[in-house]
């Protein structure tokens, strides 16, 4: 391994890396509405949300987070399921889930007190060393080290052609990053760098002609920017369909957890994703086909390949003809989905009983789900899918 072009071991470089990056991030920082309003409480919100997400997709949600949840106590308090709407649409629900967990444990252990370094945050669930890091240096000022995939990145680059893939370079992107945390403001420092990842150091096409520090990135000497610490490439896109139904009644629309039986169809492919519980587990959704692989431009009509007595076979009494009321797109990890939805008229049973009572969990033979009140369901802890395909059902009402 060859040492790296710039002596970052070198306390004049430190100094004057550290100083000129923190001042081009004073002035150049985006607006965020965790970054106005700064606190350990919203740190942590954000910090979980931005995990796997776009800033710009999170900060909405942040805000409707803080306004409903607006501490740990309210948090803990809430139920799991008005947690995850709050969350719907942001993917990756195991980190809402995990973060409803920690909250209800820094309430029932600790009394609402958060940790007050790191390790206790690398303790509490859905917190890995990233997130211990970015917590700690941003919401508590201490020397931290946060290195994510963006951080990673810059300071690879920097260590240029020293830095090479593999567990070596992990160290050395680790260890400089530990060197570089310590002194004045720790938390702007790691937020300088994800900024400086974000907006100027991105992945493909560097702007380098852009970038404050240039004359201590290694790369960038070496003339080999544009080569260093490129992502890997992606798993193809997986181009998928599926066919999702609302059965409507008086009203109400029928919601289920994933993992209910699926709609059965006749299209003579084998499916690409058969179980999808995983990816929505604690959310409500519609009843759906399979997810089936579709050529890129083609797809086939999956209302039409549903065999007779379907309705029926779902465990609903059919009372018109099934239409389709819309499509869309959306994508799920690597699935590009492209899903059809179909409205039913259905008829709620006559007898009182579980499936009647709208208000109780119900069951239609072997179906675990409930009536919704159409006008409820939006607010409601249901899936992105389920509240895309919901808009059809409006839209097509008109
Ligand atoms: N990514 C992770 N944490 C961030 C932060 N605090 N600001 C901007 N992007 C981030």
């Amino acid at each position: 391994m060859t040492a790296s072009p710039v002596d970052f071991t070198d306390d004049a470089v430190r100094a004057g890396l550290r100083g000129v990056l923190l001042a081009w991030f004073d002035a150049r920082q985006r607006d965020l509405p965790w970054r106005r309003r700064r606190s350990l409480y919203g740190t942590w919100i954000s910090e979980m949300m931005l995990q796997q997400t776009t800033v710009a997709t999170v900060v909405p949600y942040w805000e409707r987070f803080l306004a409903r949840f607006p501490d740990v106590y309210a948090l803990a308090a809430a139920p799991e399921a008005e947690v995850l709407a709050h969350w719907s649409g942001l993917g990756y629900y195991r980190r809402a889930r995990q973060l409803h967990a920690a909250a209800r444990q820094v309430v029932a252990e600790h009394g609402g007190a958060f940790p007050d370094d790191t390790e206790g945050w690398r303790a509490l669930p859905g917190i890995g060393p990233y997130a211990a890091g970015a917590i700690a240096s941003l919401g508590l000022g201490l020397p931290a080290a946060a290195v994510d995939a963006n951080v990673r990145r810059v300071l690879g680059r920097w260590l240029g052609a020293a830095c090479q893939p593999g567990a070596g370079s992990d160290r050395q992107v680790a260890d400089l990053a530990g060197c570089l945390v310590r002194g004045d403001r720790p938390g702007a420092w790691n937020e300088a760098l994800m900024e400086l990842g974000a907006l100027v150091c991105q992945p493909r096409g560097p702007r380098c002609e852009d970038c404050p520090v240039g004359a201590y990135c290694g790369a960038r000497r070496l003339g080999i920017a544009d080569s260093v610490a490129v992502p890997e490439a992606r798993p193809a896109a997986l181009p998928v369909q599926a066919l999702l139904v609302a059965f409507l009644a008086e009203g109400r629309v029928w919601l289920e957890p994933p993992g209910g039986p699926l709609i059965r169809c006749d299209v003579g492919v084998a499916p690409a994703r058969e179980a999808l519980g995983k990816l929505h587990q604690g959310l409500l959704t519609l009843p759906t086909t399979a997810w089936y692989p579709r050529p890129e431009k083609s797809a086939c009509d999956l209302l039409a390949a549903l065999p007779a007595g379907w309705v029926d076979a779902a465990g609903f009494a059919g009372a018109g003809a099934p239409r389709a009321v819309g499509r869309f797109r959306h994508a799920i990890t690597r699935y590009r989905l492209l899903v059809d939805v179909a409205a039913v008229g259905v008829t709620l049973p006559e007898t009182p009983g579980p499936h009647r009572d709208i208000r109780a969990q119900g069951e239609i033979s072997s179906r675990p789900g409930r009536w919704v009140s159409l006008a409820e369901a939006p607010g409601l802890n249901i899936s992105q899918l389920a509240r895309k395909a919901l808009r059809c059902c409006g839209d097509a009402r008109g």
